[in-house]
């Protein structure tokens, strides 16, 4: 297994917008987040998704990026969700206790005012995944999803899902479904185009609601960085509505 770097306080390195605030890719985060703002105007997007066809397409680095670069706005308030419960690494990349969490809330075996008193990291609320528990699809796929769902859109302008792959289980279509928006990750030179398109339809079938496309591992020429992401808005489901 490949070790990051971590900051002294044992953020992973790759939470860029935190280790490296200044930086070019953090900058590119912040772009992300006014086009987020400007995503849909006049409907209110409050909860995200951010899914993938496949594992290791960068899901999780994205969505955590993301959520702390919009928790450095001070009119906003958000908190990232990770909603892998099957390989979930938020917690390794912000550095914190994996449990109690998300599994742990909907199961009803925590109160979840021990994630909303005080941010995590930052001004970032975070739910953990939690304890691992037997049949992920089955938890999530409850009416307490969608009560959590409505009572954070009560607390938070923000609240940012990470999730596992579309194409290996049905856990990011069932979520999606909840969901204001669904924002799909794909890894240049990686993620195949029937891949894409199974991925897409599959979420559209499940009442999910795909609204941008954020491409990862562009390879760039950039000092010591390698890595960023282009954004462009998904046109689609615009056409459809
Ligand atoms: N924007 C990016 N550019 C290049 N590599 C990335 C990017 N985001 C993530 N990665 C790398 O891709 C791999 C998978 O990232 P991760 O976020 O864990 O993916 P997923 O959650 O989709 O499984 C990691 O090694 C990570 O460092
Ligand atoms: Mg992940």
């Amino acid at each position: 297994m490949i070790k990051h770097s971590r900051t002294e306080d044992g953020v992973d390195g790759r939470l860029v917008s935190y280790s490296d605030p200044s930086s070019f890719i953090a900058e590119q985060y912040k772009v992300l987040r006014t086009n987020l703002y400007s995503l849909s105007p006049g409907k209110k997007i409050q909860s995200l998704l951010i899914t993938s066809s496949q594992a290791q397409e960068g899901k999780t680095i994205t969505s955590c990026n993301l959520a702390y670069t919009l928790s450095l706005d001070t009119e906003k308030k958000t908190i990232i969700i990770d909603a892998d419960l099957r390989r979930p690494s938020v917690h390794h990349i912000l550095g914190i206790s994996r449990k109690p969490g998300f599994s742990d809330l909907l199961s009803g075996e925590v109160d979840p005012d021990i994630f909303l008193t005080k941010p995590a990291i930052g001004k970032l609320f975070v739910i953990p995944a939690g304890s691992i528990k037997a049949a992920p699809s089955e938890i999530l796929s409850t009416a307490k999803v969608k009560d959590l769902i409505d009572n954070l859109k009560k607390r938070f302008d923000y609240i940012i899902f990470d999730s596992p792959p579309v194409l290996n289980v049905t856990d990011a279509c069932i979520l999606g479904a909840l969901c204001d928006a669904v924002i799909f990750v794909i890894k240049a030179g990686v993620t195949q185009k029937s891949m894409i398109e199974e991925a897409f339809h599959t979420l559209i079938d499940a009442q999910a609601k795909p609204k941008a496309t954020i491409l990862t591992s562009v390879h760039f020429l950039l000092d010591s960085y390698y890595y960023f992401y282009r954004y462009k808005y998904y046109k689609y489901s615009d056409k459809k509505e």
